[in-house]
């Protein structure tokens, strides 16, 4: 079938909006109709061309909300008229990772899903008979998209698609972070490094954690009105201060926080992350992706004294089993996705979209299909 889609023909350029080829789904597959689709930094990053793993021509796009159109055979889990939410970490509860219960990082289509491809080794997706590369499992700027049954997640159907889009990476991975990797209990003391959607999300997580102080951290004074609606209550501009960052928020916490996350990608902020945690038990979750190839540093004995240095993907949460629940709490109100979405677009206007998120005028832009 055609779908419009827009396409990364090479990196470093805009996207193109192409009515490209879609086959039907084979074993063990789905075809989605795409109702929306969030835009994401690591969307920006592969279409850069900074991310070593970016395969072109490719159809990016990797927070979708959609409808199941067609399964194709071996299907049990799901049906058309399903509304999913489509998964880059998928979870087949089969393989080591997902048996393990300690791991939300799914390894069974990881090897072709990095090749941009379906796990039988092919693409859907062609242009006059040349091949066009899945991204992420996901292809989520397609309107019709092919993604493996494992890598859906089949959601409440009341549920806004051009809302719960978001819930495909930024605002589940700064939650999951909060709740899911550090286990933030009540009355303690967090800070977040970087209020975007992610860091945003992750002060969300902290509220539903019931985190008794929450250190919202930005060089954008702008941010710290939304990060103050969502329950932060203080606010620091690292600018203002000649001191290192860490040295401050130590001061100001009477040792150092309980848990820090880092949602920038800043491996300097990592650091700061790091040793602004409280001595003996404080720990520091890097959930910002740095850039290909960059490492972090500290002095050990930081870990020594017992501070933690973790990450986390996906905010560790198990997509099949888990998201359903987090479509759930916002349908109750426990998690605020509206105000995320600050700009909405049509697929002809998605470059806009990058455009927004590089001057850091978005938190998320939407695309409507
Ligand atoms: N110190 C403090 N804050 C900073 C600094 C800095 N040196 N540099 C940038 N920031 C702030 C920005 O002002 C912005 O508010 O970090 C925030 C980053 O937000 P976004 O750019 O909107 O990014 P977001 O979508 O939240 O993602 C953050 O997570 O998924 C990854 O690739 C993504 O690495 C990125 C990170
Ligand atoms: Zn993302
Ligand atoms: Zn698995």
């Amino acid at each position: 079938m055609k779908s419009r889609a827009a396409v990364a023909w090479e990196a470093g350029k805009p996207l193109q909006i192409e009515e490209v080829d879609v086959a039907g789904p084979k074993q063990g597959e789905v075809l989605l109709r795409m109702v929306a689709t969030g835009v994401c930094h690591t969307d920006a990053f592969t279409l850069s061309g900074d991310d070593p793993e970016g395969i072109f021509p490719s159809i990016l796009g990797h927070e979708g909300g959609a409808v199941v159109e067609e399964i194709g055979p071996g299907v049990t889990t799901l049906k058309p008229g399903d509304h999913v939410i489509p998964l880059y970490t998928p979870e087949c509860g089969q393989c080591k990772f997902c048996k393990s219960g300690k791991t939300n990082l799914c390894q069974a289509i990881r090897a072709t899903q990095g090749k941009g491809l379906m796990p039988d080794g092919t693409s859907r997706f062609s242009l006059n008979g040349k091949t066009i590369f899945h991204y992420m499992g996901t292809s989520t700027f397609s309107e019709y998209t092919v993604v493996p049954e494992i890598a859906v997640a089949k959601i409440n159907k009341a549920a806004p698609l051009d809302k719960v889009c978001l819930l495909g990476c930024g605002v589940t991975t700064g939650i999951g972070a909060v709740l899911n990797t550090a286990k933030v209990e009540p009355g303690a003391t967090v800070a977040i490094f970087g209020l975007g959607g992610i860091g945003l999300s992750a002060i969300q997580g902290a509220v539903m954690a019931k985190a008794g102080r929450i250190i919202a951290v930005d060089i954008n004074e702008d941010k710290f009105e939304m990060a103050r609606l969502l329950g932060a209550t203080d606010f620091i501009n690292p600018k203002k201060y000649d001191a290192p960052i860490q040295d401050v928020i130590v001061d100001l916490t009477d040792g150092g926080v309980d848990y820090s996350f880092e949602c920038i990608g800043n491996v300097n902020l990592m650091r700061a992350a790091l040793e602004c945690c409280h001595k003996g038990w404080g720990e520091s979750v890097i959930v910002g992706v740095a850039g290909a190839g960059q490492e972090i540093s500290t002095r050990p004995f930081q870990l020594v004294t017992g501070r933690v240095w973790r990450g986390t993907a996906f905010g560790g949460v198990k997509g099949r089993s888990q998201l359903p629940g987090y479509v759930d709490q916002y349908m109750s109100g426990d998690i605020k996705l509206d105000d995320f979405v600050t700009h909405t677009m049509g697929l002809e206007d998605i470059n806009k979209a990058f455009d927004l998120m590089h001057e850091g005028k978005s938190i998320r832009s939407v695309v409507l299909f």
